[in-house]
């Protein structure tokens, strides 16, 4: 089994997508192992986003990521399910994100791009003990 970090951006949790989202990935055959709404404040960000940090959109990012709740989830399929879930969330910029993917069915923002994924397996692990420090290995 393979797990990867999902968040529902708080531009979902506003605009009430979140069961969408989650509800793609359940539909694909992915499996949610943990799920919590919470409030990012600027050093949890700083460490889930760090290779950001110092960028020209780090400033915007952080503002948007704490500007309400998200949901910060650990989804867990087969194999390479990062990998799965990028495919399914779409490009980073929504206008370049291809209609059938999250991104490009409701976004047209960059920053705002409703959710995360991460990137490889490694992103995979060091996120997901960020969000969730105490959940089992799989
Ligand atoms: P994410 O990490 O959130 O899953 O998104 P990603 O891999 O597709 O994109 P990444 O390059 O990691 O960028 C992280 C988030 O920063 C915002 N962003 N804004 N204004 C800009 O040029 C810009 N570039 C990136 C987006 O919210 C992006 O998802
Ligand atoms: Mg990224």
């Amino acid at each position: 089994m393979d797990r990867t970090l999902v968040i529902c951006k708080p531009d979902a949790v506003e605009r009430g997508l979140v069961g969408e989202i989650i509800g793609r990935f359940e539909r694909k055959g992915l499996r949610i192992v943990a799920a919590e709404l919470r409030a990012l404040d600027r050093d949890v960000l700083a460490r889930h986003y760090a290779e950001h940090v110092g960028k020209g959109f780090y400033d915007d990012l952080v503002a948007f990521m704490s500007r309400g709740p998200v949901l910060v989830a650990v989804v867990e399929g087969p194999e390479d399910t990062w990998s799965v879930v990028r495919q399914m969330m779409g490009a980073t910029n929504p206008m370049n994100a291809s209609a059938g993917t999250i991104r490009g069915d409701f976004g047209t923002m960059v920053t705002e791009n409703l959710v995360h994924g991460s990137d490889s397996v490694e992103s995979a692990r060091r996120e997901a003990a960020i969000f969730f420090p105490d959940l089992q290995q799989e």
